[in-house]
């Protein structure tokens, strides 16, 4: 490690264009995840929650969150204090407007290995079609592999509503199985993460969102998810 120091130094000192590599490397070698969705991934605990699970899986210095929003707005207090904030969740966007308007952007300004989303419920409070919701779902893919051709995906499948019609959710979570299955590949896996069955609405803080205890159950299906596409793009690093 003091010899890697020194030749930085040295390399530096002298003025080396071989400092900038190095440098670059150091900063860039943690596996990037980002949790994109809407306000169910913004304004709720279950992030904060599945870093405890990375902590606890001793991870915790090899990964980081990525995303545009670097914010606490549940001041959600998990076991880890200093969890990564960083994420995508957008409250009140469309899964529509995302994949049209965003998301390649965002993948731009801050790329991920990993990304696990939960998108949809705003579509369907706006009446947009399941096939339009689905549509938006292979565009996002389709810009997450062009973004990085080995992505790792993590689609939820969209937590119940507690107010109004359920048939829009029901659709939309009826329909990702083979969506996903149609969409998946070898270098780019596409999980499915069951975020909806035996999810009982009276953990919705408001109908809408997960109250702790239903973030504990988000953590509880996405996590085991994400610790495994962890270790295997960590035993793909080091293989
Ligand atoms: C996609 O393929 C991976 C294996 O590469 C598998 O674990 C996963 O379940 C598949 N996803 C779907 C939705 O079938
Ligand atoms: C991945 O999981 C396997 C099986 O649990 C474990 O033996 C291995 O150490 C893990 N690898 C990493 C990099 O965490």
């Amino acid at each position: 490690m003091h010899v890697f120091k020194a030749l930085v130094a040295s390399a530096a000192f002298t003025g080396l264009a071989l400092a900038g590599p190095l440098t670059l490397r150091q900063t860039d070698s943690k596996l990037k995840i980002m949790p994109l969705g809407d306000s169910i991934t913004e304004i709720t605990c279950w992030r904060a929650f599945v870093w405890d699970q990375i902590a606890e899986t001793g991870y915790a210095d090899k990964v980081r969150y990525v995303g545009s929003q670097n914010s606490n707005p549940q001041n959600c207090k998990p076991k880890t204090a200093n969890w990564d904030e960083h994420h995508e969740g957008h409250s009140g966007w469309l899964a529509i407007d995302i994949a049209n308007r965003y998301l390649e952007t965002w993948l731009k300004n801050t790329p991920a290995d990993i990304v696990m989303f939960m998108l949809g419920t705003n579509d369907v409070f706006q009446g947009h079609s399941t096939d339009d919701i689905i549509a938006a779902y292979t565009k996002m893919v389709n810009i997450m592999r062009a973004s990085n051709p080995k992505m790792k995906i993590i689609v939820d499948l969209v937590i119940p509503l507690g107010v109004g019609s359920s048939s829009g959710i029901t659709a939309l979570n009826a329909r990702i199985p083979d969506w996903a299955k149609n969409l998946n590949s070898t270098d780019s896996p596409i999980v499915i993460v069951d975020c909806n069955t035996g999810f009982p609405t009276s953990d919705l803080r408001d109908g809408v969102h997960p109250n702790i205890a239903g973030d504990q159950i988000l953590a509880s299906r996405i996590g085991p998810a994400l610790l495994n596409y962890i270790n295997e793009s960590l035993a793909a690093t080091a293989a």
